[in-house]
């Protein structure tokens, strides 16, 4: 009996073990990653002290403490401490360049990131700062290693309507060199309809619209998000299962929605990860993917986060591709990028 008992063990570890090579070593696509989220305490620190900013917080240890929040508003705070040291374009560009060796280590193959450009007017630089840092960065992860992808600059809700339309403003020259344009930060109770005069003009400018939608926000915002501003991509949107209909229009609709489960536990829009509802939204149909959303933040970049729901839910290795997939369909790469991306995903399934 022992031993049988201990085989059970023996074989489950195996099988534990197996799903996370399988997870680390799947080429993977990542489509919802603020910039700064990915600057853990130690470059923080590092970027406070090169910079001569100082923080209130004595040691790194103390700083480590101080990355804990129980909601989207007290995070977004720690968040913004973050562009308080990053002072140069240089700096930007070498926060970004440190999250594609993230991309490296974790064979991240795409990524689309989120940042914003009205924090950093605010402190006095030009736009031009966000765009070249991380344009540069993203020139060059692409010639260093492969890495395609592009930044989707948001508006921040919580500060209206009038600074998303001068940023838009300030966003439109660089057109060619942006994949969408977002909305970030708190979200309630700042529905997506706050913004729809600025987001006609995003599409009548021909730019791709996301929007954080769902995440705190009740399923009003996502439909809000699709009818008001016409969404081609949701981050988060994990309340729609609030809402039957809703439901069904993303199911019809296949309208991608990007989920983050460690985020979402960080934030306590559940209790665990155990908890988390990504298996019924699959089961549903929904376009759902696997995200990271501020690594450094929640403690899990991508690979984490899907080892996570791995193994604290009932998530197998197909519904693992099968999101892989989402992900790819559901990026703004261009149709050739895509097509290289399944096969080498089906090659690796394969193998
Ligand atoms: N900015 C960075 N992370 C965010 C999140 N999870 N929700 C809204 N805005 C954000
Ligand atoms: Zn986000």
């Amino acid at each position: 009996m022992k031993i049988l008992l201990f085989s059970h063990v023996h074989n489950q570890n195996r099988l534990k073990i197996s799903m996370i090579e399988f997870i680390k070593n799947m080429p993977k696509v990542e489509l919802h990653m603020h910039v700064e989220g990915s600057m853990d305490a130690k470059m923080l620190w590092k970027l406070a002290h090169k910079n001569n900013y100082k923080l209130k917080y004595n040691s790194v240890e103390e700083l480590v403490k101080a990355y804990k929040f129980n909601n989207l508003t007290e995070f977004i705070e720690m968040y913004m401490l973050g562009t308080r040291v990053i002072q140069s374009e240089q700096d930007l560009y070498d926060v970004c360049m440190n999250y594609f060796q993230t991309c490296v280590e974790q064979n991240i193959r795409h990524t689309e990131v989120h940042c914003d450009i009205r924090t950093y007017v605010d402190y006095g630089y030009p736009a031009e700062f966000v765009i070249n840092a991380l344009h540069g960065a993203f020139t060059d992860a692409k010639k260093n290693y492969g890495i395609t992808g592009g930044f989707m600059p948001c508006f921040i809700r919580h500060l209206g309507n009038d600074v998303a339309q001068k940023d838009l403003e300030l966003l439109l020259p660089h057109k060619e060199k942006i994949l969408a344009i977002g909305l970030s930060a708190v979200e309630v109770p700042y529905p997506p309809s706050l913004f729809k005069d600025t987001f006609k003009k995003v599409h009548d400018a021909g730019i791709k619209v996301i929007a954080h939608a769902g995440e705190e926000g009740p399923p009003e915002y996502i439909w809000s998000a699709i009818k008001d501003i016409q969404v081609d991509r949701i981050d988060h949107g994990v309340r729609c299962l609030e809402d039957d209909k809703l439901v069904d229009y993303l199911v019809e609709t296949q309208i991608p929605l990007t989920v983050c489960p460690c985020s979402n536990v960080a934030l306590k829009v559940f209790d665990s990860l155990s908890q988390h509802t990504l298996p019924i939204m699959l089961k549903k149909g929904l376009n759902v993917c696997i995200n990271s959303d501020d690594p450094a933040h929640f403690g899990a970049n991508l690979n984490e986060n899907m080892i996570g729901i791995a193994e604290n839910t009932t998530i197998g290795k197909n519904e693992i591709i099968h999101m892989a997939k989402n992900a790819i369909n559901g990026s703004f790469a261009d149709q050739a990028r895509k097509d290289e991306l399944l096969s080498e995903l089906s090659d690796y399934k394969l193998s």
